[in-house]
């Protein structure tokens, strides 16, 4: 999105936590201007990545990269190993700092440190074994008389309400991912990154947490980026995917396909195949 005005806009991406907490649906009004209709305004930006490179030593894991992502969009990036997904991936995070170039929320320049409006999920649920399934949802809820209630929410939209007083060893693989999904929701965080969080599944448990993003989506309008090696997965669930290759973004497109997706059709087929075509073939 490249207009000169930049909108005041408060994103409103806590649907979740405003349905587990229970309470009327106030959304935070927008700031915008009075007199446009609706359709004739930009999307709002979150998240504005704006010239961010980074090296190691002499070695350029990101070359200058600039992305914007609106309000309740996903945004998939997929590409060959090492070609610097997860390096922008941690920029955004605030885990690390760009060697030139700034990321933006709201507009707002990140402050330095873990940026406090994202939240990470890896392959790994990274769950505390010594803690029941409802405390490392809590680990992450925010301060609040409530706070039980909305990481007992999150726990029931992600289907293990009747498994939060378990040990995490006692989940399979996918019950731990649906744990640090449910641990993410709680957050109340307005961006969720994604690195590859599906990557360690076996097939059939993938494609049910596949369904379950795109159901939790569809009720709550999180803003996501989700980096994954899986083209189908991308087109699956994202409203745009990006190619990324030897740290730059070669290719982008949109996925304009109402939800939930069925996956035989002729559109959703021929977008997986040109995205296929870049990351195997590429510049
Ligand atoms: N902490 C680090 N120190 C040195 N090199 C790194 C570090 N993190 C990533 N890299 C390098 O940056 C490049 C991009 O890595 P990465 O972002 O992890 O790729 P991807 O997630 O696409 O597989 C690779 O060449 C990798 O070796
Ligand atoms: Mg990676």
């Amino acid at each position: 999105m490249s207009s000169p005005i930049y909108w005041s806009v408060t994103c409103f991406v806590g649907t979740l936590l405003t349905k587990s907490r229970n309470m009327s649906a106030t959304m935070t009004p927008l700031t915008l201007f009075e007199a446009r209709p609706a359709e004739a305004l930009p999307k709002s930006s979150l998240l504005k990545v704006a010239n961010v490179s980074k090296s190691f030593g002499a070695n350029r894991a990101l070359h200058p990269v600039n992305l914007q992502i609106g309000c309740g969009e996903v945004v998939a990036i997929v590409g060959r190993s090492g070609s610097g997904k997860s390096t922008l991936l941690r920029l955004i995070a605030g885990l690390d700092k760009p060697t030139a170039g700034r990321v933006f929320i709201d507009n707002e320049p990140l402050r330095p440190g873990i940026n406090p409006r994202a939240r990470l999920m890896f392959q790994d649920a990274a769950l505390l074994p010594w803690l029941s399934v409802l405390e490392n949802v809590l680990l992450a809820t925010p301060r609040g008389s409530d706070r039980r209630q909305v990481a007992r929410a999150a726990l029931e939209q992600v289907g293990l309400a009747a498994r939060e007083r378990e040990w995490p060893l006692v989940l399979s693989g996918g019950q731990r991912q649906r744990v640090a999904l449910a641990r993410a929701l709680a957050s109340a965080a307005e961006l969720i990154l994604f690195d590859e969080p599906l990557g360690a599944l076996d097939a059939l448990t993938r494609l049910e947490m596949q369904n379950l993003i795109e159901r939790l989506w569809l009720e709550t309008r999180f803003s996501a980026v989700l980096v994954t090696h899986d083209v189908e997965e991308a087109v699956a669930l994202a409203d745009r995917v990006l190619v990324m290759e030897g740290g730059k973004l070669i290719f982008e497109t949109a996925v304009d396909l109402e939800r939930p997706r069925a996956r035989s059709g002729r559109v959703f087929i021929d977008l997986k195949e040109s995205v296929l075509e870049q990351v195997m073939h590429g510049r």
